[in-house]
């Protein structure tokens, strides 16, 4: 089976990359099976992040590798913090306290304002230097408290519109049926037959 490397450090889009493209034809390698890759800084902009991931780990490891960028964009906050999301509140943060911190930065915004949406661009490159692009968005709501312990980021304070139940208490099969992240990469999967071609 021809090989496609998963250019991500974030084990939760690992787990995500596998489930989503299980039975796509292509075998799926964790950057950890090569020597270190050294990505360049990310900007603002989803697609150019995501191509750049790709493309890097395509280039310097000479086998086909897919990447994703990836946020969420609050409403109220004007779509804050989009592509930022990672970085959201600051370095000495983790997906806890980056979720705890969106909850308070939220704190008095009612009900029916907190609409939001997960936002995905994933890139497949070749080494050839062809890139594929695709994108995938999730609408929904902030909740007011965390609630599950599955996904990663985000998910236990994000619900689907009108529901309370959060991604995080979504089993993975159901979260990546519906999610901005499988969304990109199920339009991206017929690029898959070009890898080795
Ligand atoms: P990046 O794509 O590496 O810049 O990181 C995107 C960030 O957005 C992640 O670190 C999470 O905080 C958030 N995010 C992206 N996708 C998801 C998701 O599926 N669930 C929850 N949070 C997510």
């Amino acid at each position: 089976m021809p090989r496609v490397v998963i250019a991500t450090s974030n084990p939760g889009k690992v787990c995500e990359f596998r489930a989503i493209w299980a039975g796509a034809g292509v075998e799926l390698v964790g950057l950890d099976a090569f020597a270190p890759v050294s990505f360049p800084e990310e900007g603002d902009d989803y697609e150019a992040n995501a191509r750049v991931k790709a493309e890097t780990a395509a280039q310097a490891l000479g086998v086909a590798a897919v990447a994703d960028d990836s946020g969420l964009e609050v409403e109220a906050l004007g779509g804050r913090p989009g592509p930022r999301s990672a970085r959201y509140g600051g370095p000495g943060l983790d997906d806890r306290g980056r979720a705890a911190r969106l909850l308070a930065e939220l704190e008095t915004v009612p009900a029916g304002e907190r609409g939001a949406c997960f936002v995905c661009v994933a890139a497949l490159a070749l080494p050839d230097g062809r890139v594929f692009v695709a994108r995938g968005e999730c609408p929904g709501q902030i909740l007011t408290a965390p609630t599950g312990t599955g996904g990663f980021g985000y998910d236990p304070v994000f619900a689907l519109p009108g529901e309370t139940t959060s991604l995080a208490e979504l089993d993975e099969a159901a979260k990546n049926g519906l999610s901005h992240r499988g969304r990109a990469l199920q339009a991206l999967a017929p690029e898959l037959a070009r890898v080795g071609a």
